[in-house]
């Protein structure tokens, strides 16, 4: 197996110390004993297991744990007087990292490491080692678990059912088994485990309503930071009126972005950005995307990037991008980007990382995240986020027309259990003129409000009078709807 391959290699190149970050422990306590048992004898090291609670433990041949060596200092002081080698596992040791005394022991037991091979390895979730250490360190990460090694676990899973459930077999829907070993991918052992019982022991069965669940599991064990928000409230097309063209884009690039194999002759679409006027569907377009894909909508929030994580802006930026490569396939949408890229007060110079760590990422990226930008300040979009070849294609979401207005009124009045054709659509979208989409619903909210206060039926009359009441944006910012046309026209390509 590979792992233990790459790991031996590690363990024998002699660093004093190796640190593994995992949360699967038990794992890699295992693979650990198997690396030293089949050791020829000339580099044999005896194994070792120091926890806080139990102390110093044989791990190679059974003998009782020493429990006088539990306290950190104590058995760092043990392990530096031993004059013999050996390997010692330390597991959890990484709040005694902060203590100087402890840094400093392990540095004597690694200056002397040449004459004695004593080896520490650290095993922890996480462990931020002291500077001093680090030129001692080989870091060795545990490879998550390949395609067929996430298979043989579903598959031992549905053995365990069926021996369970008196032999019953466990039904599966082809499609969504092979899903389902895709969708797995980037979880450890243990976590790719647990999620394939959680499909398997509800009903006995792997069918494709167990895929959205398996993939909000996956989100929830992944995001522990909290700035990727799993969005439930995807949209369709029929939800949006117009947009045509960017529809239209969106359906040819589907095929290509969802198949793995026989459409290598055609690029995998990368993203796109939607800038335009403000309540046009922006939004609402990059909620349909996901729904078009059929894919998890992931939305990266810049205000808690910012806000939450003062001076570790970069560090959960990557982060959350390393995720979202983890949920691929899904659609990560970044709403209101702009204001995430350019800098806000002090911080340009964060601005500045967090823009160049997004452009590699999105230059580099190969697995499948299909990119949703939105953006309304265009002076501060920063010129290189929007430079050719950054996006698949720039989208300029415009005010509606007024055969589209009329498609608004109607998606949305359906969407209030009214029926369209009771009212004079064609002259309500014309009245319509400057009304952006998040307008115009709001007057049918509004119009419904004045019809149930008059005890009668919506009519045309109510939509006429709220709109008459109502100065859309278009007019109010008459100036900076015109400024947005004047830059997008060259730059950008027409939704409609
Ligand atoms: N083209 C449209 N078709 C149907 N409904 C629309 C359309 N445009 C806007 N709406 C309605 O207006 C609401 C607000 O639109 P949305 O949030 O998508 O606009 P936006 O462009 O993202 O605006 P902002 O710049 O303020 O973020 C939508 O939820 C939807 O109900
Ligand atoms: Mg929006």
């Amino acid at each position: 197996m590979d792992r233990q391959r790459d790991l031996e290699l590690i363990l024998r190149s002699r660093m004093p110390i190796v640190v593994i970050e995992t949360r699967d422990e038990k794992r890699m306590l295992h693979l650990l004993r198997t690396i030293a048992l089949s050791g020829t004898s000339s580099e044999y090291l005896p194994l070792f297991r120091w926890t806080i609670t139990d102390g110093l433990q044989r791990l190679d041949i059974e003998l009782e744990p020493q429990l006088h060596n539990s306290d950190p200092p104590e058995v760092l002081r043990h392990i530096r007087a031993v004059n013999k080698p050996g390997m010692y596992v330390l597991l959890d040791f990484h709040p005694y990292l902060q203590e100087p005394v402890n840094v400093r022991l392990i540095k004597d037991i690694c200056l002397r490491h040449r004459e004695v091979t004593r080896q520490l390895v650290l095993i922890s979730h996480k462990i931020e080692l002291p500077h001093e250490l680090e030129s001692f360190t080989a870091r060795f990460d545990m490879a998550l678990p390949a395609e067929e090694e996430r298979e043989r676990i579903i598959k031992r899973v549905a053995n365990e059912y069926s021996r369970e459930h008196k032999g019953s077999r466990v039904q599966t829907d082809p499609k969504a088994y092979k899903l389902l070993i895709q969708n797995l991918a980037g979880l450890t052992d243990h976590d790719t485990e647990t999620l394939a019982r959680n499909a398997i022991f509800h009903d006995g069965a792997i069918t494709k309503s167990d895929l959205p669940e398996v993939m909000h599991a996956k989100y929830e064990l992944l995001n522990k930071g909290g700035i990727l928000h799993y969005e439930y409230d995807t949209a369709k097309f029929s939800n949006i009126g117009g947009l045509e063209n960017l529809k239209r884009w969106l359906s040819l690039r589907k095929p290509a972005f969802l198949s793995d194999s026989n459409l290598r002759h055609l690029d995998t679409p990368k993203g796109i950005m939607l800038i335009g006027v403000q309540g046009c569907g922006k939004s609402l377009a990059a909620k349909a995307t996901a729904g078009i894909f059929g894919l998890p909508l992931l939305r990266l929030d810049f205000a808690t990037l910012y806000n939450k994580y003062h001076g570790e802006t970069e560090r959960n930026l990557r982060d959350s991008l390393r995720t979202a490569d983890v949920m691929a396939p899904c659609v990560l949408w970044i709403d209101e980007i702009e204001k995430g890229m350019a800098g806000r007060g002090g911080e340009t110079g964060t601005a500045q990382r967090v823009l160049g760590s997004f452009l590699t990422w999105m230059a580099e990226k190969t697995s499948k995240v299909f990119v949703v930008a939105t953006a309304n300040e265009i002076s501060a979009l920063p010129p290189e986020l929007v430079r050719k070849g950054r996006f698949d294609e720039l989208f300029f979401v415009d005010l509606p027309s007024c055969t589209i207005r009329e498609q608004i009124f109607a998606i949305h009045l359906k969407a209030r259990g009214q029926r369209p054709e009771s009212l004079d659509l064609a002259r309500i979208a014309e009245t319509a003129d400057g009304f952006s989409g998040a307008e115009i619903e709001q007057a049918i909210v509004s119009a419904l409000y004045s019809a149930h206060a008059n005890n009668s039926e919506l009519g045309t009359q109510h939509v006429l009078e709220e709109l008459e009441r109502t100065k859309p944006l278009s007019v109010v910012m008459s100036e900076k709807v015109s400024l947005l046309r004047a830059w997008a026209a060259g730059r950008t390509v027409a939704c409609d």
